[in-house]
């Protein structure tokens, strides 16, 4: 059986884009479905051009956070899935989607975390006027951008603020860095320390690299 991965994303998609050009159908990795809370996430027309089931789970139409995340995870485990990515999903996920799928759920977040958790991470760091950043890939638990880091990468930033040329710059990273990590997991080359759950043991594949 080939290994599922879940998408779920909020925006524009570019990270699922990232992750349907560079994993999809490669080294037996399969994206089965991207689900969204938003009905019109650009992300979910990426997923249909490229023939992925999804599904829309907006908070405002359960009576509560915990309903909707039952819901989601109950989609989830439907289409047996292994690995769900947050890429760009605004929502903070409640513990009961999160202890269904523990140790299988990974966000991208663009700063070298702990620094600057949460929304406007990019901007936080211009305004902060740090000289170097970069992206984390973490396991996700139920704190803000708390997780284990599996992956980061830094970056110098340049001195001008140019928003769009930086943003691109964190895209850059993190197309690479996410897709990475997705595949270094599925070749199960990613692995949590029994003493110090902090601390996640990667082994380097240059296979995975790229
Ligand atoms: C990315 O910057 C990601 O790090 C953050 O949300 C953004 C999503 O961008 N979590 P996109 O929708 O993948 O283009």
């Amino acid at each position: 059986m080939s290994f599922h991965v879940a998408v779920l994303a909020s925006g524009t998609g570019s990270n699922l884009q990232a992750l349907l050009d560079r994993v999809h159908g490669h080294d037996g990795i399969e994206i089965v479905c991207v689900a969204s809370n938003k009905h019109d996430a650009p992300a979910l027309a990426r997923a249909r051009d490229a023939e992925i089931e999804t599904g829309v789970f907006p908070a405002e139409d359960y009576p509560d956070r915990a309903s909707r995340d039952i819901a989601l995870a109950d989609w989830l485990d439907e289409r047996e899935v292994h690995l769900v990515v947050l890429a760009g999903f605004m929502e903070i996920l409640t513990t009961h989607l999160i202890d269904r799928f523990r140790g299988r759920i990974v966000n991208v977040h663009p700063s070298l975390l702990p620094a600057f958790p949460g929304v406007r991470a990019i901007e936080q760091a211009l305004d902060y006027g740090v000289q170097v950043t970069g992206v984390t890939v973490h396991f996700v638990d139920e704190g803000v951008d708390s997780g284990p880091i599996v992956l980061q990468e830094s970056f110098e930033l340049p001195y001008h603020r140019d928003i769009a040329a930086i943003e691109q710059r964190f895209h850059e990273v993190e197309h690479r860095l996410l897709p990475r990590a997705v595949r270094l997991i599925a070749a199960g080359r990613v692995r949590v320390d029994e003493q110090n759950p902090r601390l996640v043991h990667v082994e380097p594949d240059s296979a995975a690299d790229g």
